[in-house]
C-alpha cells in the first residue's frame, strides 16, 4: 500500500465538451471514479485539489452551433450551466468547475504555447487544405460534405460518413462541397505548428513502457504501447478556425490552438483560478515533485493524456507528469452502445428529473458496474435488483433494524459503564480491521468496484452478527447481552458510514443524522466512539424499494426516445438532401434547348414494361411520339389532355422498339414523387418555354 509518499494531490477529471448534455456513461467512466478517489483522499486528510470544467473550443462546439442554428458562445453558455448543475446535484465534489473560455485560460494556454515555441520545440510546416474562396475560410472537416467513397452517400462529412460509419479525411470525399457556400473548395497551402511526437518516443518508452508497466491499468498500458510501437508522428497543434484561442504569434491571423492542445492546459488554468479564490499557490500542485497528478478519463482520451499532454509537459520542463491515468472502458446500455445523438442514452439531467431523490442509488449502481477492466452494461432491471437486493435489503435493513431496536428497547439512548463505547466483540473487531485494510488497498489501486463491495461486506457482517445475537430474543432473558449486541452494531454502523462516505454521501448524511453525530467527525483516522448517555435520533428509511412499474416506464421511455430521434432524422433526411447544384452553363447552352408547351393526345402502356408509357404529344409544331418512364405514377386515361413541357430538340432515341422524339419535363422530390411541369394558365400547344 502507498505510504505517505506525496505531500499533495492534483486530481483531474476530463473536461467535457460543452456541446450537449452528458450521459451516465460519462459519469461512470470518469467523474464518479475521480470523485470516489478524491473523497477517499479527503477522508485520509490529504491535501488535494480536484479540478474540472467545460471544454469549450474545437469543432465539437462549432458543429453543434451549426446544428442548432446559433453561435458557439450560446452553445457553451447553455451546456456549461446544464453540465455543471448535474455534477453538483450528483455530488461530484469538484473544488472548481472552470471553463476554457475564461481569459485566464486563454492566457495560460497562449503562454504555454509561447514557451514551447520560443524553445524551438515546434516544427512549422505548410500543407494543402480545403479552402472556400467565397467564404474566405479554410474548412474544418465538418464543413466539407461530399460523396462517400465507401457507400456513395452524397452527404458524407469530411471526417465521417454517418450512413456507413466510415471515418474519412476530407481529401477522400468525391465531389467535395463547402457547407458555407455550397461551392467546390480549392486546395490551398496553409502553415501550422506541429509537436514532433516522434522525438519523444525514446523518452515515452522509458517513462511509460518501463516505468509504468506494473502500476498502470492493463487497458491503458496496452493502448500506450500500441501507439508507441505504431510509430509516433508530428501532430499539428494549430488549426485554421475562427473559434478558439488565437495562436500567439505575429502573422497567424485566423489560426487557433488545436482544442486538444488547449483543453488539458485547462486543468492548470482551473487550478490557478482555484488558487486565486482560496489563497493557495497553484504551482505547488503542478510543479512540486511531491505532488501526485492523476487524470481520470474514459478510454477515448487515453492517447491525449498519456502521450500528447505528457510530451507537452515534458517539453515545457517545469511540470510534474501524471503518476497514473486510470482510464475506464465504456458502459453500454440495455444491449447497445450509449449514444446521445442516436437517443440511446440516459442523460444525467434526465435521470435527475425522474429520480431527484435517488442520487446515491445511481452512484452505487454505476460504481458496482464500473467498466474498470472491460466494457460493462447498464440495464434498468439490474439497477432495480441492485437497489432492492443490496441497498434496501443489506444496508438499509441493518441500519433500520438496529435503530428501531435501540429505540424500542433503550429509548434510543446509549448507556455504557465504560467511559466510551467501542467495539467489544473481538471477532467483529478483527473483521472490521481487515475490511478497512482491504478498503484502503482497493482505493489506492483504483479498484472502486471492489472498494464499494468491501463496505457492503461490513454491512453484511453487521446483519450476520445481529442474526446470530438475536437481541430481540435475548432482551427477555439477558437484557445486557441484547444491549451489547446492539451497541456493537451501532459502532459498526459508524464504521460503515465512514467507509461509505465516498460512495453514498447523501445516505451517510442520513445515517449521521440518525446517530446524532456531527459530520466533521468522519475521517479514516477518527475513532468511532459513543459517549455514555448519547441520544440517538429517530429512525428514518435509507432507501425505498424500486417497483416494477417504475422500471418498465424507464425502459419504455428509452425505446420511445430512440424512435422519436429516428423519425426526426428520417424527416430531416427527407427534407435535407436537395440534389446538389450542377456546374454553371452559359446562356448559349441554355438557349440551345427548345422547350415547348405540348398537350398529351394519347397514352398507353408499353407492353412488357412496368415503367414506360407511349404518348402522342401535340407540340404545336407536329404530333409526335414520346416514350416516358412515368407509368408507375399515372394512369394512361387520366392524363389525356394534360398540358406538359417538352424538350423537342432532344435527339430521337429508340426505346423498346419505339422511336421517342423528345422528352417530357417532370418535377421529382426526394421521395421520388412525380408531377408534370405545366403552365399555370392554359397555353396553346407550341408556346415557347424559356
Ligand atoms: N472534451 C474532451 C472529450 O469530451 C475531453 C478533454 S479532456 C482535456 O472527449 F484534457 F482535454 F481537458
Ligand atoms: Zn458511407
Amino acid at each position: 500500500m502507498e505510504t505517505q509518499k506525496y505531500k499533495r494531490y492534483t486530481i483531474t477529471a476530463a473536461l467535457p465538451y460543452a456541446n450537449g448534455p452528458k450521459h451516465i456513461g460519462h459519469l461512470a467512466g470518469a467523474y464518479i471514479p475521480a470523485d470516489l478517489y478524491v473523497r477517499y483522499l479527503r477522508l485520509k486528510r490529504r491535501d488535494v485539489v480536484f479540478v474540472c470544467g467545460s471544454d469549450e473550443h474545437g469543432t465539437a462546439i462549432a458543429n453543434q452551433a451549426m446544428k442548432e442554428g446559433t453561435t458557439p458562445r450560446a452553445i457553451i453558455d447553455k451546456y456549461h450551466e446544464l453540465i455543471k448543475y448535474c455534477f453538483n446535484k450528483l455530488n461530484i465534489s469538484f473544488d472548481i468547475y472552470h471553463r476554457t473560455s475564461e481569459p485566464i485560460h486563454h492566457q495560460t494556454a497562449q503562454d504555454f504555447f509561447t514557451v514551447l515555441n520560443d524553445k524551438g520545440d515546434f516544427i512549422e510546416k505548410e500543407s494543402e487544405q480545403y479552402y472556400d474562396e467565397e467564404a474566405g475560410a479554410f474548412l474544418a472537416d465538418r464543413y466539407i460534405v461530399g460523396t462517400c467513397p465507401v457507400c456513395a452517400n452524397e452527404n458524407a462529412y469530411g471526417d465521417q460518413c454517418e450512413k456507413c460509419g466510415t471515418s474519412l479525411s476530407p481529401e477522400e470525399l468525391i465531389d467535395p462541397r463547402s457547407t458555407l457556400s455550397g461551392n467546390k473548395p480549392i486546395l490551398r497551402p496553409t502553415k501550422h505548428w506541429y509537436l514532433p511526437l516522434d522525438k519523444y518516443e525514446g523518452w515515452l518508452r522509458e517513462w511509460i513502457l518501463q516505468g509504468h508497466a506494473h502500476d498502470w491499468k492493463a487497458n491503458v498500458y496496452g493502448q500506450c504501447k500500441s501507439w508507441i510501437d505504431g510509430g509516433l508522428q508530428p501532430r499539428a497543434v494549430t488549426r485554421d478556425l475562427d473559434w478558439g484561442i488565437k495562436v500567439p504569434v505575429a502573422g497567424a491571423d485566423g489560426k487557433v490552438l488545436y482544442v486538444w492542445f488547449d483543453a488539458p492546459i485547462g486543468y492548470i488554468s482551473a487550478t490557478k483560478q482555484w488558487a486565486i479564490d482560496n489563497g493557495k499557490d497553484w504551482k505547488l500542485y503542478w510543479q512540486d515533485k511531491e505532488s501526485k497528478l492523476v487524470h481520470f478519463i474514459g478510454k477515448d482520451n487515453i492517447v491525449f493524456h498519456c502521450i500528447v499532454f505528457p510530451a507537452m509537459l515534458k517539453a515545457h520542463g517545469e511540470f510534474v507528469l501524471p503518476e497514473n491515468v486510470p482510464a475506464n472502458e465504456f458502459m453500454n446500455l440495455e444491449g447497445d452502445k450509449m449514444s446521445t445523438s442516436r437517443g440511446w442514452s440516459i442523460e444525467m439531467h434526465e435521470y435527475l428529473e425522474d429520480f431527484p431523490d435517488r442520487v446515491d442509488e445511481l452512484r452505487y449502481y454505476l460504481t458496482a458496474i464500473a467498466p474498470e477492466t472491460s466494457d460493462s452494461e447498464f440495464t434498468w432491471k439490474d439497477y432495480q435488483a441492485r437497489v432492492n437486493n443490496e441497498l434496501v435489503a443489506i444496508l438499509g435493513n441493518l441500519v433500520n433494524r438496529v435503530m428501531i431496536l435501540m429505540h424500542k428497547f433503550f429509548d434510543g439512548k446509549v448507556e455504557t459503564s465504560a467511559d466510551k463505547l467501542t467495539l467489544t466483540d473481538e471477532g467483529v473487531k478483527v473483521e472490521v480491521n481487515k475490511l478497512y485494510n482491504e478498503l484502503e488497498q482497493s482505493f489506492e489501486s483504483y479498484k472502486f468496484r471492489q472498494a464499494q463491495q468491501v463496505v457492503m461486506d461490513m454491512a453484511r457482517l453487521g446483519n450476520r452478527y445481529l442474526t446470530e445475537k438475536e437481541p430481540w430474543k435475548t432482551i427477555k432473558t439477558d437484557p445486557e447481552a441484547a444491549r451489547e449486541a446492539l451497541h456493537n452494531c451501532l459502532v459498526l454502523i459508524g464504521h460503515i458510514a465512514t467507509g461509505l462516505q465516498p460512495f453514498l454521501p447523501n445516505t451517510v448524511t442520513k445515517i449521521l443524522n440518525m446517530l446524532n453525530w456531527p459530520a466533521q467527525t468522519i475521517h479514516f483516522d477518527e475513532e468511532v466512539v459513543f459517549t455514555n448517555g448519547h441520544q440517538l435520533n429517530a429512525a428514518t428509511l435509507l432507501f425505498e424499494k424500486l417497483e416494477e412499474e417504475v422500471i418498465e416506464k424507464q425502459i419504455q421511455k428509452l425505446i420511445n426516445k430512440k424512435q422519436a430521434i429516428e423519425v426526426a432524422v428520417q424527416e430531416s433526411e427527407a427534407a435535407a438532401p436537395v440534389t446538389p447544384a450542377k456546374e454553371n452553363i452559359n446562356f448559349e447552352q441554355f438557349a440551345a434547348m427548345d422547350i415547348r408547351i405540348g398537350t398529351i393526345l394519347t397514352a398507353e402502356k408499353v407492353a412488357k414494361t412496368k415503367k414506360l408509357l407511349k404518348l402522342t404529344i401535340d407540340t404545336g409544331i407536329d404530333q409526335r411520339t414520346v416514350v416516358s418512364g412515368i407509368a408507375e405514377h399515372f394512369e394512361p386515361d387520366a392524363i389525356i389532355g394534360q398540358q406538359v413541357s417538352i424538350l423537342v430538340n432532344l435527339e430521337p432515341r429508340e426505346i423498346k422498339g419505339i422511336l421517342s422524339q423528345g422528352m417530357i419535363l417532370m418535377a421529382e422530390n426526394a421521395e421520388g414523387e412525380l408531377t408534370f411541369v405545366s403552365p399555370v394558365a392554359a397555353m396553346p400547344s407550341g408556346a415557347v418555354v424559356r
